[in-house]
């Protein structure tokens, strides 16, 4: 049986300001989703401000259906963040009506379709106060880096490589590196993860769907500042891809991430619990939540929440520590993101009302 996990978020309303989601949304959320015939089986949950459905299903990846339940729950879930008045109701729906696809909507999605193996162990990474690129270097380092992934090394199922699909999100084009071969080419791209996102990576020779991620730029798609993309990442563990724990480690090494406080500065992504995920100083720092989730017949057993672990108690300690040092800068880069980023936020509008106060020289 071919089974499709669909992982479809978006911000439809912020409790309290951007650090959290409302009880009752999620709740309205669960109702509407456990109402449907569509799903075998679904998880809600929130990262930070970010409502996340996880579904299973047997219909395929971009089916009208799905999604169309998905948008439906944002827009039932938004007219209560309304009613409650939660902070930015609907700031990640960019669209009146529905079309078909929530793709170019406003809501992020990764989606995976697969064969279940004999055992299928899927970790469910989501993030708030970040972009897609947030996951090029962790992905990087669960696919190509042998100091992660001792796997790559002594794993024969693992030992030829991985496929990478790279997105380059202004120019709207793609690219498939086979590393370790490319290694070196890919890494002019995605360490400039502000353009170029892994999309996918496939297992070599089988093509087997190893990793996918959300890779909108909401900003970019409404042409104006609407808030960050808060991308989510699903990868598929052991039996030739990944252990659980070879997924997990990039993340004892919090590293910098575009997106915190107003969508406008660098800090560190901060593994947390869901419970954890409520970002506050200065809206942040970004976090990241691992969820795992055996699949058994497309039923979600779990999850399992990973950064839950006291093993990543340094992580956390040391994503503080960058943290109160990357804030020190405050309104100077590369604290303040660069120039060219700063261009789908509000900053635009302030240079805009200096622009004759300039003289030639
Ligand atoms: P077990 O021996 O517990 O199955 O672990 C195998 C493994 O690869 C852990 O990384
Ligand atoms: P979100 O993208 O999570 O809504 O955050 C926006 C923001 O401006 C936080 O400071
Ligand atoms: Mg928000
Ligand atoms: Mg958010």
């Amino acid at each position: 049986m071919k089974i499709t996990m669909s992982v479809i978020k978006a911000d439809i309303g912020g409790f309290v300001g951007h650090s959290s989601v409302h009880p009752d949304l999620l709740e309205n959320a669960r109702g509407i989703l456990a109402g449907s015939p569509l799903p075998i089986d679904f998880h809600v949950t929130h990262v930070g401000d970010d409502i996340n459905l996880i579904i299973t299903h047997e219909y395929g990846k971009n089916n009208g259906d799905i999604h169309q339940l998905a948008w439906d729950t944002f827009l039932s879930c938004t007219s209560l963040a309304r009613k409650l008045k939660l902070y930015g109701a609907g700031q990640d729906l960019l669209a009146d009506s529905f079309s078909g696809n929530v793709k170019g909507m406003g809501p992020g999605v990764a989606e995976m379709e697969f064969e279940e193996r004999g055992s299928e162990p899927v970790i469910v990474f989501m993030a708030d106060k970040t972009e897609p690129g947030a996951w090029n270097l962790p992905i990087y380092k669960m696919f190509a880096d042998p100091f992660n992934t001792i796997g790559l090394v002594i794993d024969p199922k693992m030992h030829q490589g991985f496929l990478f699909e790279v997105r380059d999100l202004i120019d709207n084009k793609k690219v498939t590196f086979s590393c370790p071969e490319e290694l070196y080419d890919m890494l002019v791209f995605i360490g400039a993860p502000g353009r170029y996102c892994i999309k996918s990576v496939y297992q070599k020779g089988t093509n087997e769907i190893a990793a996918t991620s959300s890779t909108q730029r909401l900003n970019l798609m409404a042409g104006r500042y609407v808030g960050k993309d808060d991308p989510v990442l699903i990868v598929r563990c052991q039996s030739g891809f990944p252990a659980v724990g070879e997924a997990l480690e990039p993340f004892a090494n919090p590293h910098l991430v575009s997106g915190w406080m107003r969508g406008s500065h660098s800090g560190p992504l901060m593994p947390v619990p869901v419970n954890l995920s409520n970002p506050t100083r200065f809206d942040g720092p970004p976090r990241v939540v691992a969820l795992g989730f055996q699949l058994c017949d497309g039923k979600l057993h779990g999850p399992q929440d990973f950064f839950a672990d006291p093993s990543y108690d340094l992580a956390r300690q040391k994503a503080n520590e960058v943290a109160n040092f990357m804030r020190s800068m405050g309104p100077f880069e590369p604290h303040r993101l660069h120039l060219d980023e700063m261009e789908y936020t509000t900053m635009p509008d302030v240079s805009k009302r200096l622009k004759n106060r300039f003289e030639k020289i």
